[in-house]
Order: structure tokens, then sequence, then C-alpha cells
């Protein structure tokens, strides 16, 4: 029988609503904790439920064959709705807010230049940016992880995609304006009224202010490629020549995807890092096992990606880290035909909201999800990655998943080499569900050099 007759046969139930909130709904309790709020929902109701953001509804899930049914088997029916448009008030029609034939096009001319094979320039890239960052670190003041997470981030993609250095101050204040800007465009997607960007409303002038800085920066070295500017190897020139069979792209399209990866390639990775210099300070048993284990392996030298695959519990530290604390923590998908998800009918036009952080702290499916165990991940751990989608699943998985995973190991291995971190407070940290998953409170941590 078709799935189109089954659901026609079957009148199937709707999915039942969380219970409370007010007239908004839940729209309060999203807008508090966007990454926990329906994670905990979920938990009490079988990964599934319904939530009431005002007059809509949205299916949030929690459990990962349903997330495999939304991104991978049945993607057709669940294109990208109104959250990815929604990012593309500021980054344009890029490979992040697109779908369709547009988004194949543009996935199928990006692709080659992620492939793992390729990256030898973002570990070169990452080495430099964190070689400069942990010189500073020998005076022995405290740092602020978020900020120095940021700094290398900002350098690595702005090596990696244009060839340039992005200079401390100048990055902070760029860093400052996306991210301002970022949360601004999160607001505006749970919001009950949306103003049309050209309504002069204060989210939408700071929206718009942030993009023409984004534009501005950009498009400096964009206009100087395409006056004929050398073509260094970069990101920037991969895109702009695309693969022999692409068309050339205009100036616009170039734009919108250098916003694109700047935005998607800045904040992601600058979030992780920030986190794993954390969890580094709390558990230093892990740091002393990661020095282990890269001194016979790299004697010294910054690893390389053929190296990786030699540095299994490097990869299983930053893996246990984007479970405990994904970057991305929800996605969202539009249904485009109504459907059924667990048993439940789906009306077409349901926003459905993919938990991350749901599945990843999940108890049925991990042993003590609270605490940070990168031994879950090894030896015969490995099958737990099945449950693991920091990158998300299917077509859309992000392309940038080997560049950052490299980044991160990168700058894992130079930090633990060199340096110990200590914390300075010891209270447990709170999460904040921003644009991305984020410490509730600066992380202040003092580095101690090691011999
Ligand atoms: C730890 C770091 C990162 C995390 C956790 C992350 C996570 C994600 C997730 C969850 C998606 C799917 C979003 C959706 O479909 O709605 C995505 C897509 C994407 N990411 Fe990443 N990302 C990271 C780093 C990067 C980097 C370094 C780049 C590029 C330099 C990048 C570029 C992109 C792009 C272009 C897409 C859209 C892919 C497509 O639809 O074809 N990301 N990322």
């Amino acid at each position: 029988m078709t799935r189109a007759r089954a659901l026609a046969d079957a009148a199937l139930p709707d999915l039942p609503v969380l219970p409370g909130g007010g007239v908004l709904g839940h729209l309060r309790a999203m807008a508090a904790a966007p990454h926990s709020f329906p994670a905990t929902a979920l938990q009490a109701h079988d990964g599934i439920v319904a939530l009431r953001l005002g007059p809509r509804r949205i299916a949030a899930i929690g459990r990962p064959d349903l997330a495999r049914e939304v991104l991978v088997t049945r993607a057709d029916r669940y294109p990208r709705g109104r959250i990815n448009r929604n990012l593309g008030a500021v980054i344009g029609d890029g490979l992040l807010a697109t779908e369709g034939d547009l988004w194949r096009a543009r996935r199928r001319r990006m692709q080659p230049s992620f492939r793992a094979d390729r990256l030898g320039p973002v570990a070169a890239a990452t080495e430099a940016a964190v070689a400069a960052t942990t010189r500073r670190w020998t005076d022995g003041a405290p740092i602020d992880a978020g900020r120095e997470a940021q700094r290398i981030a900002m350098r690595v993609i702005g090596r990696v995609l244009l060839s340039i250095d992005i200079a401390d101050g100048q990055g902070g204040a760029f860093a400052d304006a996306v991210q301002a800007c970022l949360a601004q465009l999160m607001r505006r997607n749970w919001s009950l009224v949306r103003w049309p960007l050209w309504v002069p409303v204060p989210v939408n002038r700071a929206v718009n202010a942030t993009r023409r800085t984004l534009e501005e920066f950009l498009g400096i070295e964009l206009d100087r490629r395409l006056a004929g500017a050398p073509q260094p190897d970069d990101l920037l020139a991969a895109l702009i020549r695309g693969r022999p069979e692409d068309p050339p792209l205009p100036r616009a399209a170039l734009l919108n995807e250098l916003k694109t990866l700047f935005a998607a390639g800045f904040e992601t990775t600058a979030t992780a890092l920030t986190w794993l210099l954390h969890l580094l300070a709390r558990h230093p048993a892990v740091a002393e096992a990661l020095r282990e284990e890269a001194a016979p392996v790299l004697g010294g030298r910054a690893p390389l990606p053929g190296d990786l695959p030699r540095l299994p519990l490097a990869a299983a530290v930053v893996e246990e880290a984007m479970r405990l604390y994904p970057p991305v923590y929800n996605m969202g998908r539009d249904c485009a035909a109504e459907d059924a998800l667990g048993g439940y009918r789906i009306p077409r036009g349901t926003t459905v909201l993919v938990s991350i952080f749901g599945i990843h702290r999940n108890p049925a499916l991990w042993d003590a999800p609270e605490e940070f165990r990168p031994g879950r991940f090894l030896g015969a751990g490995a099958a737990a990655r099945r449950n693991l989608l920091p990158y998300a699943w299917g077509r859309h998985q992000c392309i940038g998943n080997h560049f950052a995973d490299l980044e991160l190991v990168v700058a894992l291995l130079h930090i633990v080499q060199r340096v110990r971190l200590d914390p300075l407070e010891t209270a447990p940290v709170g999460l904040r569900g921003r644009t991305t998953l984020v410490p509730d409170r600066p992380i202040r941590l003092r580095p101690v050099p090691q011999r």
C-alpha cells in the first residue's frame, strides 16, 4: 500500500499538544530555553509532541528514528522552511537557506572543496591561529575561553575562505556584529509578528545593518578577485572557478555563498571550541590522555588531515563535546504534504523541529547522558555514533563537517601539548540557547605552560 493510501485509510490521531502555557502557549518557555524546553517535553512524550507557539502548532521530535525519517528517508516531504528562510534574510539565497535545484547546483559546485583530502589548508590555518593565540597565554593572566575560541575561529575562516588575516580588534568587533544579528534572527524565528525587512522596526534595522557590514567586508575581497587579482588556493577561488561543467556565478550569488560560509563556519566552530576548552579544564585526566595519544603519532608536529584515524581519542573528545553541547541544537523543516510521523498525522505546513539537544541527552539512548565520557565512542562503543547528529543527517548534512572536525582536533592537540588549563570557578556552567548553544557566563581559565 502506498504511503498516501495508508494515510487516507487510517484516520491517524493528531499529535498530542503539550499541556500548559497560557494564551501565548509555549512561546515564553521556548524563548527562555529553546534547547532544553522541547528536550524535556519530548522525554515525557516518547519523542514526539506538538508545541503551541501563539496560534501556530509545531511538531517537536526527539527520537533518532523520527529524525531519520524527516532528514533522510522522506526529506522531499520535509524541505527547509521558515527557519532557514529567516536566516536567508541576512545571508541571502546561499547553501544554508535554499532547497531544490538552486541548492543542488550550489552543493555540487562546492562539495569538492570540502572533501577530507582537500583540507590541508584548514590544518595549517588552524595551527597558525592557535599558535598566535596561545603565544599570548604566557603571562599567567586568566583568559575568557569564549573570546579566545572566537579569535581562533575567526582567523581560520578568514584565512581558508579569503586568504586574509582578520586582526584581533577587527575580528572581535565583527564577531560581535554577526552574533548580535544572528540573535535578532533567532527572536524573529518564533515571534508572532514578523515584519517584512523593509519595515524599519528595531529588529529589522539591526538585521539590515549587520547584513550591510557583512556585505561591505566580504565584498572588498570579492571585488578584488573579480577585477582580476591573483586567486590564491582558497575557498573563494574555488567558488568563483566552480567545476569545469559549472556556469559562472554572478557577483550577488557569490556574495551570498561567501556570507553563508562565513556565518555558518565561524560561530559554530567557535562555540564548539569554547566548550572543548571548558571540558579540558574540568577533566585534566582527559587532557593528559590526549597528550599521551598525540606524542607518538605527532612527535610534537601539528596534525595533518591524514593523522586523524590514528588519533581516536581526540576524535572521541570532539564528538562527546558536541553530543553534550551541540552548537546547533534545533533544526527546522516544514512539512510539504500531509504525512504520518510516529503514528500521528502531520498536517501540511507544520513546522517540524528536530531537537538535536533532545536526542543527544535522551537517557533512553545514552548512559549517564549529562556526563562527559569520551570513552563511549571508543572501541565497541563506536556504534553509539548512530545517534549523534551535530552536523545533521541527510542531504543537508553540514558541508563543513570534516573542516570543523579537523579544526577542532588541531586546536585541541596544539593546546594540550603546550598548556594546562585550570578552571577559575568550579560551579557548574549553565547553558543558553542562543543562535548556538553557549555557556550562560564567560568561562574564565588560567593557562599554565607545560614543559
Ligand atoms: C562545529 C561546527 C559546525 C556545526 C556543529 C555545524 C552544523 C551544521 C548543521 C546542523 C547543518 C544543517 C543545517 C540545516 O540543514 O538546517 C549545517 C549545514 C551547513 N554548514 Fe555547518 N556546522 C559546523 C561548521 C561548519 C563549517 C566550518 C562550515 C563552512 C566553512 C559550515 C557550512 C555549512 C553549510 C554551507 C551548510 C548548509 C549545507 C547544505 O544544506 O547543503 N559548517 N551545519
